[in-house]
């Protein structure tokens, strides 16, 4: 019989480090890259049922059918490209990528986001991957090769210190991660770090419309599973702002009962 986790059993986010936190979600997603759970759910470890939210709850997900629905076209590409997809939206859909320019994904995953954007800057640009779950970039890298892409590439590393050099990517995006970030500050500092002056993000990502019931919030599931860790959007917007961004703005919003999933957007000054 299975064993019943009571609340009392459970870890909880606020009695853990940063680095605790990130061994928690790095387990979440090894599990999603070997596909024993779809999406960023993983409710057989669900202690309460508020613990998933509605973007949860049916299972399984056909992970094809939820990539279609935010807008990728799924031609050409390996099943293995699209059933670790753990996002929340379409980054790119919005991103006006054009020929040549340099773009770089936090949290690639499983690389669906990367080979979206490579097709569209084409060979004479670069897309770059950063994940820090080796299962995921072994899967991104293997998919790379299954595509015959030459224009993408992973690496290894926290989106907290991005192992990138100053100035040198055009756009950022990210679907479904900044939330999974303990220091969503720092996330920021770093990428205006890494943008050209000029350079712009577009980010897929939770934001929350009230505050959580606290003992959901703590939960571990609901981190890893992309709400315990989301915040509202005016401390998402200031957020950015206050590391250099302008022109920081919520360009579409798909609600869901606790929260919404946007795609938000924001600019380096130029110098
Ligand atoms: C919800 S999944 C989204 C994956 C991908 N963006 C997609 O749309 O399928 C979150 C991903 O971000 C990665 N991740 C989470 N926190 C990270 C961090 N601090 N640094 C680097 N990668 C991180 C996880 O390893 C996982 O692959």
């Amino acid at each position: 019989m299975k064993a019943v986790k009571k609340l009392s059993d459970t870890k909880r986010i606020s009695d853990m480090t940063s680095a605790e936190i990130k061994d928690e979600v790095r387990k979440a997603y090894t599990k999603v890259a070997r596909r024993t759970v779809t999406g960023c759910c993983d409710q057989e470890d669900a202690p309460t049922k508020e613990s998933t939210s509605s973007y949860c709850k049916s299972s399984p997900i056909d992970m094809k059918q939820v990539v279609l629905s935010f807008g990728y076209s799924v031609d050409g590409l390996p099943a293995s490209a699209t059933e670790s997809y753990a996002g929340c939206g379409n980054p790119i859909a919005l991103a006006s990528l054009r020929e040549g320019e340099i773009v770089l994904d936090l949290g690639s995953g499983a690389g669906l986001d990367v080979f979206e954007a490579a097709k569209r800057v084409g060979e004479s640009g670069r897309v770059i991957g950063v994940d820090m779950t080796p299962e995921m970039l072994q899967k991104a890298e293997e998919n790379a090769v299954k595509l015959g892409m030459t224009n993408v590439e992973f690496r290894k590393g926290d989106i907290e210190n991005l192992p990138i050099e100053d100035g040198m990517i055009d756009i950022i995006i990210s679907n479904c991660v900044i939330n999974l970030a303990p220091d969503k500050s720092r996330v920021f500092r770093e990428a205006f770090r890494v943008l050209r002056p000029g350079g712009r993000v577009m980010i897929s990502d939770i934001i929350l419309h009230g505050s959580l019931p606290e003992e959901v919030r703590d939960e571990v599931i609901t981190y890893t599973g992309c709400l315990g860790g989301a915040i509202p959007e005016e401390e998402y917007l200031q957020l950015m702002h206050d590391a250099g961004f302008e022109n920081v703005k919520v360009v579409e919003k798909a609600k869901f009962d606790l929260g919404s999933s946007a795609r938000i957007s924001g600019y380096k000054p130029k110098e």
